[in-house]
């Protein structure tokens, strides 16, 4: 019998390792279903739960992680920015992202990391196969959600990144800071025909088609080029109209299942220091999808 058909049913006892995720809202959130498969899979007396943290409680959250001893917690919409204040130290992912989705508890020290952008890049890489360094890439949209990935991307050492969004100045922003680290550019949405027939990798950003919106996409089909990587950070649908859209154009697909699913293995992987069960988490959210919908970490 292996550890985990040992500790599984058994109730939490004076043992158990306890974590969870920060948010407001968070009862969507299909984090604990997924961490709770993995921490059930490795063998682990842990259990991993939902908080409802509102902004002027998260100081005070944070603070009960110090002193209950909670081993890590993540934190998502829309503490990612603030929390970062209330930590001892950020890690570099998380100081590029400029956000923290992952805290670890170390003997006390609360350290802030992001794994948003690195589990992308990891599951766009495992995904596709494809090849980022020396590749172009255009991205849609550059919020919150942007940022994270097109800094992992840019890090990747791409030969070049355009950021499209409907508010040209936020893209421009971006590409700046990207800039650092590769050649990048941000244009205009209505740019964006321009440049399509030249990259590797368009990857959307927007909430543009996700559910109940499933039948919006951000661009006309006839723009996708075949051959071209097409990348949707949604996943709820695990295939949207942008991605059946480029399907059928003949582009290579990659959904957000795999962004969602890797994110929440790097925060596993940093607070128990083991490899995360990945397709044990990754059929777990897939039966939560199958049951219900409804999407985010
Ligand atoms: P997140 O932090 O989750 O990325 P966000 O900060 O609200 O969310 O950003 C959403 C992104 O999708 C932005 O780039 C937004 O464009 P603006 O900066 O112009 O607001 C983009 N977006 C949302 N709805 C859009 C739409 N209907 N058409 C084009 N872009 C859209």
């Amino acid at each position: 019998m292996g550890e985990a058909e040992r500790w599984l049913g058994t109730a939490v006892n004076s043992e158990t390792l306890f974590y969870g995720v920060f948010g407001d809202p968070v009862r969507h959130s299909k984090s604990p279903a997924m961490l709770g498969r993995a921490f059930q899979a490795a063998g682990l007396n842990a259990v991993y739960g939902a908080f409802h943290v509102r902004p002027e409680q998260l100081r005070g959250a944070v603070e009960g992680v110090r002193s209950l001893g909670f081993r890590g917690v993540n934190v998502t919409i829309p503490h990612k920015v603030h929390v970062m204040e209330y930590l001892d130290e950020i890690d570099a992912t998380a100081s590029l992202a400029g956000a923290v989705n992952t805290i670890v508890n170390k003997d006390g020290r609360l350290v802030g990391y992001n794994t948003d952008g690195i589990g992308y890049v990891r599951s766009l890489k495992e995904e596709t196969g494809a090849r980022i360094e020396g590749s172009s890439i255009l991205m849609l949209g550059a919020g919150g959600a942007s940022r994270g990935v097109a800094l992992a991307l840019a890090s990747e050492r791409p030969a070049r990144i355009w950021i499209a969004n409907r508010t040209k100045d936020k893209a421009v922003s971006l590409a700046e800071e990207l800039s650092r680290l590769t050649e990048a550019e941000g244009i205009a949405w209505e740019g964006i025909d321009h440049i399509i027939g030249k990259v590797d990798f368009v990857v959307n950003t927007t909430p543009i088609g996700m559910d109940p919106n499933t039948h919006e996409t951000p661009i006309e089909p006839s723009m996708i080029v075949p051959g071209t990587v097409v990348s949707d950070l949604i996943y709820n649908p695990l295939i949207t109209k942008f991605l059946r859209d480029a399907r059928s154009r003949g582009a290579v697909i990659h959904g957000g299942l795999g962004m969602f699913v890797y994110q929440g293995a790097y925060a596993f992987e940093y607070w128990t220091g083991l490899s995360a069960p990945v397709e044990a988490m990754r059929s777990e959210v897939l039966r939560l999808l199958d049951n219900a919908g409804g999407g985010g970490a």
